[in-house]
């Protein structure tokens, strides 16, 4: 007889990569997790979804997120201490989501930048205006030995009429790092549409999760077993191992 109350769950869905390069996972340092019974859920899940290593990438923005190492080391060792986060199975680094504003030219002159492996820095623009000189920073922060990767450029509205500015950027030597959740659709349709454009111009280097709370791993999670997340994934191919 078929026992109905010892149905299998289903597996968990997997991401095409074992490393979180993107997320907001530090506790009570920016607007993603504000305290570290917040953040174990929100690793405990990537866990399961196949993240074996999470960088953790607080925001740095001028006047709202002034982090410094001394903040972000703090926070980190925070949710490293708690007994919890061993039982996890997780490797946990830290670098920052750098805003390209005045601070952050501040940081670089001063050279406090704390990068990602391999001298990476995840860099972005403001939301309601880009940064006014983004290909010279780009090739200073190359000529000093950084690898800067744009975050979610496919989120930048002022630039979907004029997409030339990705081309350039790309051709210069900045990656880009696109959203799941913009291929998710959970921003807006734009957003959408632009990664999937990125995707179809091969322009698309990592994924990110850019997980701030658990509504956003309801939607991760919603996207991971649709059948959108296998036709991205057949034209994407990140390179989030390599950090
Ligand atoms: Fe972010």
């Amino acid at each position: 007889m078929f026992n109905f109350f010892h149905k299998k769950p289903a597996p968990e869905p997997l991401f095409p990569y074992t490393t979180e390069v993107h997320c907001h996972i530090l506790p009570g340092i920016d607007d993603g997790s504000p305290d570290v019974e917040h953040s174990l859920p929100l690793l405990r899940q990537l866990r399961q979804w196949g993240i074996e290593k999470v960088i953790a990438t607080p925001h740095v923005t001028e006047a709202t997120f002034e982090n410094t190492p001394q903040t972000v080391g703090d926070a980190y060792e925070r949710l490293c201490r708690e007994p919890e986060f061993g039982e996890i199975g997780i490797q946990l680094c830290y670098s920052a989501e750098y805003r390209m504003d005045d601070n952050f030219l501040g940081i670089f002159q001063r050279n406090e930048i704390m990068p990602m492996p391999g001298n990476h820095v995840l860099i972005e623009n403001s939301f309601l205006q880009p940064f006014w000189n983004i290909k010279e920073l780009v090739f200073e922060l190359q000529l000093k030995g950084f690898s800067p990767i744009l975050a979610h450029p496919e989120r930048y509205a002022y630039y979907y009429d004029d997409k030339k500015i990705y081309q350039e950027l790309h051709n210069q030597g900045c990656e880009f790092q696109v959203n799941l959740l913009s291929l998710a659709g959970y921003y807006n349709r734009r957003s959408r549409e632009v990664a999937e454009w990125l995707a179809s111009q091969h322009m698309i280097d990592y994924l990110g999760s850019d997980l701030h709370n658990s509504n956003h791993l309801l939607h991760l999670s919603n996207y991971l077993t649709g059948k959108d997340f296998a036709k991205h994934m057949r034209e994407i191919h990140p390179q989030n191992d390599s950090l």
